[in-house]
């Protein structure tokens, strides 16, 4: 059932038997027992109260603060920075246990490990060569040189984020040449272009090069600039490839964790631009990342939880006209991040403004807002409130901003400081709100809570009620124990590998393991946190909870009964032949029993 990469199971069996994981992570971070659980600050984000948990009896460990979880194996990859046969390592080696030669289930998945593997070797060895063309003395280096002077970026700065320079077009290939790579293997890591007369070309030639780091320190890709005038765009980024997906990608995170290492994260900013990051890390800013153009995605909001949970947006000067960025910032909140927004004078972005000194821009910082002010402190920018007309306009739109504040105290708090800006009293602000929502739909009344599912994060009712029965079963509540889940009809494919796994488990009359879904389901499984996180506390024990259970099943039931009522439903219009309609009819008799009788169950 479980992949064990291609090792005996025996061995990676044994390989955990001598790692207990307390012993392990109590290497790393000091542990601290209460009840029947070790306790710490979270290693892979920022807090400062612990809810780092590590479920000695089951073997995992589970962050309450950032959602990550995982067995031994996936701690030290995590905590070390190492893929899967790293941590095999390390781990083996700390057990005295010798590392047996593996064998990849799928021969496709070696296969991929390995181009995955050569791609990055020819990342590697391309930004070298850059890096030599730097320094080379070649004339053709010296516009390069000039525009790193030109942009004051000192020697030191240059080396740590290890800029280069592409003299042409054709220096990179003749290097690669010698290397021995398959052109495959070349036009695939997005290093090389093949032009149309099928020669090999350097996909950034002549540009200024920007590495693109990941957290592993791999370089995985390059941000290359122009540096003299012409049509191109101003920066090309190297193609999508197996190593590169832009929207999961932070420029500089792999600065960001060496930052997390040696001192606490408060806050990391988050800029558009390369030469942005560069800046600010070179005047003292080292907590900065560029999200590499404007809008950031979920999953780079994701991978910036890792390090804090508060933001510094500090994009250009000119962004706040675009309406679509400031809506992109929302998916921030949805991560649960603290988000500011850092002013900036129209039409400077940050390294503009760091130029002019370290405080210029500290300045700008304290100035930071939370969203919602800064979207009205933005309209305002475009109004000149001395003129009524234009008042008046700054108005109406500012009073459609507060009308998406989330709370009457906070929509209070808006509308004191409009009173204060325009000089309009309260009252008639709050009324002119009031009239202006009055238009909308009205928003629908949210019911008081029924059940522990509505506490639940994220999703429907139904997909809570199935978490929380998968939880139950995983960590063997007793008022689990005699429910099947073989006949349950899931939707969800993470629900069904973990229905699935306990099945399995529960025919073989052995123990279920909530660590060894680390094995069977792959790296960050969100879905999977979700259900991790209802072991936490006393959710899934007690009366509560067990009368939860039950109302779960029986709503699961009862959608399952419905659904098929209304299949037959349809079947049953459908059929022409007497006899198969009559079959029809008997078993829709038999589903509304079975509905009528799950609704009486109390
Ligand atoms: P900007 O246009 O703000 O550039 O794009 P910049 O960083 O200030 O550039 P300099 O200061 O003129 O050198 C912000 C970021 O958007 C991406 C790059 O990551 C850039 O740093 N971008 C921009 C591209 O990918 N392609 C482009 O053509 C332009
Ligand atoms: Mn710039």
């Amino acid at each position: 059932m479980s992949t064990t990469k291609g090792f005996d199971p025996r061995f990676m069996q044994e390989l955990k038997q001598k790692n207990d994981i307390v012993e392990v992570i109590q290497s790393y971070v000091a542990l601290d027992k209460k009840g029947g659980t070790h306790w710490a600050c979270c290693p892979f984000h920022h807090e400062r109260t612990p809810s780092f948990a590590v479920n000695q009896a089951e073997q995992f460990y589970h962050c309450f603060g950032c959602g990550v979880s995982g067995d031994v194996i996936r701690f030290v990859r995590e905590i070390e920075s190492t893929d899967f046969m790293g941590a095999v390592r390390i781990l083996a080696a700390r057990a005295k246990l010798e590392v047996p030669e593996s064998n990849f289930d799928t021969e496709k998945a070696a296969q991929m490990k390995k181009k995955r593997d050569t791609m990055a070797a020819i990342m590697l060895d391309s930004a070298r060569f850059y890096l030599s063309n730097l320094y080379s003395g070649e004339p053709a280096a010296e516009i390069h040189l000039q525009y790193i002077r030109d942009r004051k970026l000192s020697p030191t700065t240059v080396k740590k984020f290890g800029l280069g320079a592409s003299l042409d077009f054709f220096g990179l290939p003749d290097y690669l040449a010698g290397k021995g790579y398959t052109k495959a293997d070349l036009i695939d890591s997005g290093a090389l272009t093949e032009s149309k007369n099928g020669r090999f070309i350097d996909s950034q030639g002549g540009r200024l090069i920007f590495p693109i780091i990941n957290a592993f320190d791999e370089v995985v890709a390059f941000g290359g600039r122009r540096l003299e005038k012409s049509d191109f765009a101003k920066y090309k980024n190297t193609k999508e490839t197996l190593l590169f997906n832009k929207s999961k990608t932070l420029y500089n995170v792999n600065l960001l964790k060496k930052l997390k290492r040696s001192q606490a994260i408060k806050d990391v900013i988050i800029v558009e631009g390369y030469m942005d990051t560069i800046s600010l890390y070179q005047a003292g800013f080292t907590n900065v990342v560029a999200s590499m153009g404007t809008s950031l995605t979920k999953d780079q909001a994701r991978a910036l939880k890792r390090y804090t949970d508060n933001v510094f947006i500090s994009y250009d000067g000119d962004f706040a006209g675009q309406k679509a960025d400031l809506r992109g910032l929302e998916i921030l909140k949805d991560e649960h991040l603290n988000i500011r927004v850092v002013p900036m004078p129209d039409g400077l972005d940050p390294d503009d403004v760091v130029k002019q000194g370290a405080a210029a821009y500290q300045k700008c910082l304290d100035e930071a807002m939370p969203l919602i002010d800064y979207k009205i402190h933005s309209v305002e920018r475009k109004y000149d409130l001395k003129k009524s007309e234009d008042k008046r306009n700054f108005v109406a739109e500012a009073l459609k901003i507060v009308g998406e504040a989330e709370s009457e105290s906070l929509k209070e708090e808006l509308l004191k400081k409009l009173r204060d800006k325009t000089g309009i009293t309260y009252h008639a602000l709050e009324r002119d709100l009031h009239n202006a929502s009055k238009g909308k739909a009205e928003t629908p009344i949210v019911k008081p809570k029924e059940n522990i599912a509505e506490t639940a994060a994220g999703g429907d009712k139904q997909s809570k009620a199935i978490r929380f029965i998968l939880a139950a079963k995983l960590f063997s509540a007793p008022y689990a124990k005699g429910y099947d889940l073989s006949d349950v009809a899931l939707q969800n494919d993470i629900h069904k590998i973990i229905a699935e796994y306990v099945v399995a488990r529960e025919r073989a009359s052995e123990r279920i393991r909530p660590s060894e879904l680390f094995e069977i389901l792959d790296e960050d499984c969100a879905e999977l946190n979700e259900i991790l996180d209802l072991n936490y506390g006393d959710k899934l024990s007690g009366e509560v909870a067990e009368r939860f259970f039950s109302d779960s099943v029986k709503a699961l039931e009862k959608e399952g009964i419905e659904k098929q009522i209304e299949r037959l439903n349809a079947e049953y219009k459908a059929e022409t032949d007497e006899e198969k309609r009559k079959q029809i009819a008997e078993k829709l008799r038999e589903c509304i029993l079975k509905r009528n009788r799950i609704q009486n169950k109390k």
